[in-house]
């Protein structure tokens, strides 16, 4: 009888085991470390507290502490649109996403590796140049290109030799380095794929955003307002608190990013048989390892989720209409993909942009040129959805 309870006990611990970390071997079979099952518990700690990857798990604080970097762009990116300004009749007339990728690239560049990429003074700066290299299609040539030839062991052993102390991504990584023996490589490569993620998505997010405000005067105008009164909380300076309590500013930015996705589609690999349930209770079936394709465009232009969807109306994501929350709550709005795989970036990214939006429109009144075609048409040489022509806007200086 003991006999039996004992070997009862050890198959329904043995079965737990197997449980708890049957699924998770998945990446590791490809090379991949992940987080290491704990006996009898599995990843079950990791799900309960939500770690995310190790090298990716900066928090806001470090964030915050990177918010003087992005001034410091922004200052940069000031002077270039005055100067170009100067000498062009008082009005600069650019294309957005040149300037905005010039932007993203030096703020990424500077919070990885305290880099100061010059987008804004040299004419035709390597950095700038590489990203426009990443985001050709031969990405893996050139991705391995930039790890071998630039980033790696310069920033880092220069960083290490001269006892410099700088919060940033590369700072991150070294502290890792010490507690969890990442390579140098590892950290070359965590830290390119930071600047490949980080500049071109944000860059495009940012000039759709300053298209619809120099499209929407009105609107322009009441974010001028709201950005005076943060400054005005913030003791004439916009603090990096302020950025993220400016209401309007936030509805904007979700606004954008529905009526123009970067990508048609997300895709998403079952990980195990799964029923979906639909309309009228009807049943789809996905087996393990079917790769389902989620329409995002076509969600985010859905009049059922969205009233009216082709108007421009930041307002439908305002706190009285339950924010963005209530949009992702149901599933229908997910710009930053969301699940285990959700972006790592979000926090970085939506700071960046907020960052660059409150220069832009505080400084300059925008309108849109006529060099830009419209209706867009997307390029189809684009990895991201964006206009053919690209987007031009007149960027007036504000006395
Ligand atoms: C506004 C700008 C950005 C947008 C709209 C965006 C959007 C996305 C989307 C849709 C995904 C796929 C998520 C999914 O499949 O569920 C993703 C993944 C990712 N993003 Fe972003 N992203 C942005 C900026 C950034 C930045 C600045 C970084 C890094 C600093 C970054 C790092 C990543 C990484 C590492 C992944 C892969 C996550 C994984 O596979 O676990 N992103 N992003």
């Amino acid at each position: 009888m003991l006999l039996i309870l004992f070997g009862t006990v050890v198959a329904f611990v043995a079965l737990v085991y197997i449980f708890l970390t049957w699924e998770f071997g998945f990446w590791e079979k490809y090379g991949v470390k992940g987080p290491k099952p704990k006996i009898l518990l599995g990843n079950i700690p990791y799900l309960l507290t939500k770690k995310r990857h190790t090298v990716y798990n900066y928090d806001q604080l470090y964030i915050k502490a990177m918010a003087h970097l992005m001034d410091e762009v922004c200052e940069h990116m000031t002077d270039y649109l005055r100067t170009q300004a100067k000498s062009s009749d008082g009005v600069a007339t650019l294309d957005a996403k040149e300037v905005m990728a010039k932007y993203t690239t030096d703020v990424v560049a500077s919070c990885i590796f305290a880099i100061d990429a010059q987008s804004f003074v040299k004419e035709n700066p390597e950095i700038r140049l590489m990203g426009k290299r990443i985001m050709n299609f031969n990405f893996v040539v050139q991705l391995a290109l930039l790890v071998t030839t630039f980033f790696p062991s310069d920033a880092i052993r220069y960083r290490k030799e001269n006892k410099i102390n700088r919060t940033d991504f590369l700072d991150h990584l070294l502290q890792l380095q010490d507690r969890k023996q990442i390579t140098d490589i590892d950290i070359a490569g965590h830290g390119v794929s930071f600047f490949a993620d980080g500049f071109e998505t944000s860059s495009i997010v940012l000039t759709y955003c300053l298209y619809d405000l120099a499209k929407y005067p009105t609107i322009q105008q009441e974010l001028r307002d709201e950005i005076a009164k943060a400054k005005q909380a913030g003791g004439g300076t916009m603090l990096y608190e302020q950025l993220g309590e400016m209401a309007l500013l936030e509805q904007i930015i979700c606004e954008s990013m529905r009526i123009h996705p970067l990508m048609a589609v997300m895709a998403k690999r079952c990980t195990a048989d799964t029923t979906l349930v639909g309309p009228k209770d009807r049943k789809i079936f996905v087996k393990k390892g079917t790769t389902v394709v989620l329409p995002y465009y076509s969600i985010c232009f859905d009049a059922e989720h969205f009233a009216d969807p082709y108007k421009y109306d930041p307002k439908r994501f305002a706190a009285e209409n339950g924010g963005s929350k209530a949009y992702r709550e149901r599933g229908v709005y997910f710009p930053f993909g969301d699940g285990p795989r959700m972006c790592l970036g979000m926090r970085f990214a939506v700071t960046q942009v907020r960052r660059a939006i409150v220069e832009v429109v505080e400084r300059f009144s925008i309108s849109v040129s006529s060099k830009t075609i419209e209706p867009f048409e997307m390029d189809p040489d684009q990895f991201m959805l964006m206009p053919k022509g690209s987007i031009w806007l007149d960027f007036k200086p504000i006395a």
